[in-house]
């Protein structure tokens, strides 16, 4: 008897995942060209992966100082902004995918403020960082921007949809 019950709470609680799965919020992060030449790849990817966010898109590739131009294009008046884009252009980035709820601001909380200085400890910016022009780490500012930024590094069948075992333990109300 209990299987008979268990069958349509079953199909109940795959749907509820295939819902979350379509809303589930996604972030742009980069590991720039010093946080890649420090080795700290697998340090930044493990903080995002132990909080529960789920990695749905990652390539390394050394961007054009075009593209650069383009992925910053909102600091173009800043004085900054030719070092900037040539910095990210001059290697190898790690750029990636991240989904999960609250993944864009809580993805900035992980990474911390702008300057290492002012990067809290437990940050990734405020363990591995020190100044602002060496800040090892990307993440999109807001939705909009995720969006932007999701659309210009990734085609869209770069990204993979899929349900991790571990969501079940990762989500959910009492
Ligand atoms: P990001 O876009 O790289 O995640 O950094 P962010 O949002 O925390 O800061 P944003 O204002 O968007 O600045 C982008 C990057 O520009 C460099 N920067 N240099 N010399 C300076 O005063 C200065 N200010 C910003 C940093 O590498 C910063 O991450
Ligand atoms: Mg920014």
């Amino acid at each position: 008897m209990a299987g008979l019950l268990a069958l349509p709470a079953a199909a109940y609680m795959l749907q509820e995942q295939e819902a979350r799965a379509a809303e589930m919020e996604r972030t742009f992060i980069a590991i720039k060209p010093d946080g890649v030449q420090r080795g700290l790849i697998s340090e930044i990817l493990s903080r995002f992966e132990r909080k529960g966010f789920k990695l749905v898109g990652i390539k390394i590739v050394v961007p054009q100082k075009d593209f650069a131009q383009k992925h910053y294009h909102d600091l173009k008046d800043r004085p900054f902004f030719n070092g900037l884009c040539g910095f990210l252009s001059s290697g190898p980035v790690v750029a990636m995918v991240w989904e999960g709820e609250g993944v864009i601001k809580y993805g900035r909380k992980l990474i911390g403020a702008t300057d290492p200085q002012k990067s809290e400890p437990g940050t990734i910016r405020g363990d591995l960082a020190v100044v602002v022009g060496r800040n090892i780490i990307h993440g999109s500012d807001g939705p909009e921007t995720a969006k932007d930024e999701i659309k210009l590094w990734f085609k869209p069948e770069e990204l993979v949809k899929y349900t991790s075992n571990a969501e079940k333990w990762i989500y959910g109300v009492n």
